[in-house]
């Protein structure tokens, strides 16, 4: 086979909501710079300016061949809308092969689509378990990694967690953590004073995220959060970027903005880790705050029984708690009282990106191969 073989492979990447494009953007950058023919579809899946545009724009991803705006609605409507969108975009599109990302309804959809039309699946961010079946991206991880023809794995645990499911080690790589790529790359862009200055922010505060269903959706559960915010928040001053899906939920469970409660709207991407980078403590129920916490050792609170991430505990600096000791160990870790670990996880190394497209370029040449024998 020609060196210059890859020059001819044509890839499509799916993504759709906010954490899926710091992962999409190096490995997009990497196959560019491999000559590798790209198209990016956007599902639309998150559509306002906060939740989308601005991650382009700070991420420089390329522009969308088409935005399918499905936008928002229940599981089942969202996922009939990305099902039948994305169809009809991959039928034109005809790529060499698929990219997906992560563990949201886009990527579930695109998988289903791709493997019914018969185009290779590759998922970058395969094998996270929580083993909780009630979240929904667990089963969109899972799924997902069924019909998958390579699998790339951000963390050693996943191969063994595919093993057990039943996917041939044949086709899983493990390459590292991209999101970590776009960390890291942009490292010198993150200005915690500035992003301190804008809001008015105190000298100390904890960044907080919460947007899950099962922290925001029942009202007991959101109103059991707001209490034990407003305790943390005699310690320090909290600063809360409200995804839209939790805003509603939280202030009419008595989340008010004050002094030491300021909430402020989804921030970009450089604003949002600056906010992390300069903060005593991060409270979240994200799963990639947890991997970026890890990298800029920023405490961090997980409020969940568990985590698709558990290299974040062993590595990082993430523990998980319950809301009832949310007041008791955010003191701890102002007081000092906990140290955290801070190794680098294996492969977090800012060149993933790199990996995958060498996995995927390698991928597509056996793949020729084998169609031409
Ligand atoms: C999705 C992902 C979740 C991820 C999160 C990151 C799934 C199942 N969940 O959750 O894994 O952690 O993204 O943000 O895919 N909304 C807006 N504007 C937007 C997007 C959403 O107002 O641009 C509101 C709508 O009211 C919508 C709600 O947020 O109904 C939920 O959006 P959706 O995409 O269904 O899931 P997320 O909670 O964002």
């Amino acid at each position: 086979m020609p060196k210059d073989r890859h020059h001819s492979f044509h890839v499509t990447h799916v993504v759709g909501a906010r954490p899926n494009f710091m992962k999409a953007a190096p490995i997009v950058d990497a196959l560019a710079a491999r000559s590798v023919a790209q198209s990016l579809i956007h599902t639309g899946q998150h559509y306002d300016e906060l939740m989308s545009d601005v991650f382009f724009r700070d991420l420089g991803l390329p522009e969308p061949v088409v935005n399918l705006a499905v936008g928002s609605g229940t599981h089942a409507q969202q996922t009939a809308s990305l099902i039948s969108g994305l169809e009809g975009a991959l039928e034109s599109d005809r790529p060499d092969a698929l990219v997906v990302y992560g563990d949201v309804n886009s990527t579930l959809a695109a998988a289903i689509v791709a493997v019914k039309i018969g185009l290779p699946v590759i998922h970058v961010e395969a094998g996270l378990r929580s083993f909780d079946e009630t979240m929904p991206e667990e089963i969109n991880r899972r799924i997902t990694d069924q019909v998958s023809n390579l699998m790339l794995v951000t963390s050693p645990e996943a191969i063994g967690n595919l093993a057990r499911e039943g996917r041939p080690i044949s086709k899983i790589r493990f390459v590292g953590n991209t999101m970590i790529d776009t960390l890291e790359k942009n490292r010198p862009r993150f200005d915690p004073k500035a992003v301190q200055a804008e809001l008015g922010l105190n000298d100390e505060w904890a960044l907080v995220t919460l947007h899950r269903p099962a922290n925001v959706d029942s009202r007991k559960r959101a109103s059991e959060l707001v209490e034990a915010l407003n305790d943390v928040s005699g310690l320090l001053q909290l600063v809360i970027p409200l995804h839209p899906r939790g805003r509603e939920a939280l202030v009419s469970a008595g989340l008010r903005e004050s002094d030491a409660v300021r909430i402020v709207p989804p921030q970009s991407y450089l604003s949002f880790v600056s906010l992390a980078l300069g903060a005593r403590v991060v409270i979240t129920d994200s799963g990639g705050v947890q991997e970026e916490t890890t990298m800029l050792g920023t405490p961090c609170l997980t409020v969940r029984p568990n985590t698709e991430r558990p290299i974040t505990i062993s590595h990082g600096t993430n523990r998980l708690v319950e809301v009832e000791e949310l007041f008791a160990t955010a003191s701890d870790v102002l007081a000092n009282a906990i140290t955290v670990p801070a190794r680098r996880p294996p492969l977090w190394d800012g060149t993933a990106g790199l990996r995958c497209a060498d996995e995927i370029i390698s991928f597509l040449e056996d793949s020729t191969e084998g169609a031409s024998r």
